[in-house]
């Protein structure tokens, strides 16, 4: 059983063009309410196997050349959800940190947050400042968590600072292009901000108010594997599915081309 395990990552790994790693990779962890009602437990039960999995990929992606790792915690949204599990999404930072900075210290993971912050509860914001600190010193790949994020909240308040920098004499509505746009956003501090592949977990095929302007050009990948049983080979799959694109920003492919 465990020597076919290792045989079948080899072949997934084995696949894939190292040259071709997709620097910025963003999932939207999706299903874990399903994962825990099939098995009769429940919803935060999902949420705490959902746990695990970040772990599991976080280590996958490092290990093979994913430069940053965003990760979809808690979308704007997700407040409208019953107290209790709000409350126990909110906690799963604080558990997740506290078990899991050695390890991200030893992989050379860096931690970063982009979302609405000064809104989580004080424990939470602790958790995550904390362990941005401790890991600042890292240089391999950024764990980059949405938390109380939206894609439509983040424009507005990007539109909001470009406005307010128009206001102040300090730039010209003409000087106002991507570039300009690009740096009033949450991904602005990121090594590479755009994803360069977007994956959903459980079957669901949408967006969901994730990086909306991040991903004009990203590769979309939905799986039907249900977030908390998604594995490191499900993510080398994810991966092998987008090295088989070809990715024409708006042009022709080489062929076309002559
Ligand atoms: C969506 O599944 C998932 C969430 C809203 C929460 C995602 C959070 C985690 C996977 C754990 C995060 C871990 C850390 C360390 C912050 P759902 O509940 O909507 O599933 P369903 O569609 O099956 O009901």
């Amino acid at each position: 059983m465990f020597s076919n395990l290792f045989k079948n990552k080899q072949a997934a790994q084995n696949k894939l063009d190292q040259k071709r790693i997709p620097a910025h990779v963003a999932i939207i962890m999706d299903g874990n309410g399903r994962w825990a009602k099939k098995r009769g437990l429940p919803r935060v039960a999902g949420h705490k196997q959902g746990m695990e999995t970040v772990k599991t990929i976080t280590k996958a992606a490092s290990d093979l050349g994913v430069k940053v790792l965003t990760l979809y915690a808690f979308s704007t949204e997700n407040w409208k959800r019953p107290q209790a599990e709000v409350g126990f999404l909110m906690d799963l930072p604080v558990k997740f940190f506290n078990t899991f900075v050695p390890d991200l210290i030893a992989n050379n993971v860096r931690v970063n947050v982009m979302g609405y912050t000064d809104k989580l509860p004080d424990s939470t914001k602790k958790a995550v400042f904390d362990a941005i600190e401790q890991t600042k010193d890292n240089t391999g790949m950024v764990l980059n968590f949405a938390l109380n994020y939206g894609g439509r909240a983040e424009i507005t308040t990007a539109v909001q600072a470009v406005a307010t920098q128009v206001k102040q004499g300090k730039l010209e509505p003409s000087q106002i292009d991507e570039n300009v746009f690009s740096e009033a956003l949450m991904t602005a501090t990121l090594p590479y901000a755009d994803p360069e592949l977007l994956i959903r977990t459980s079957g669901e095929e949408r967006i969901s108010n994730f990086l909306l302007w991040q991903i004009a050009y990203s590769e979309l990948v939905f799986t039907d594997v249900l977030w908390p049983d998604f594995s490191a080979e499900d993510l080398e799959l994810s991966i092998y599915k987008f090295q088989q694109r070809d990715r024409r920003f708006g042009g022709l492919n080489k062929k076309e081309d002559n």
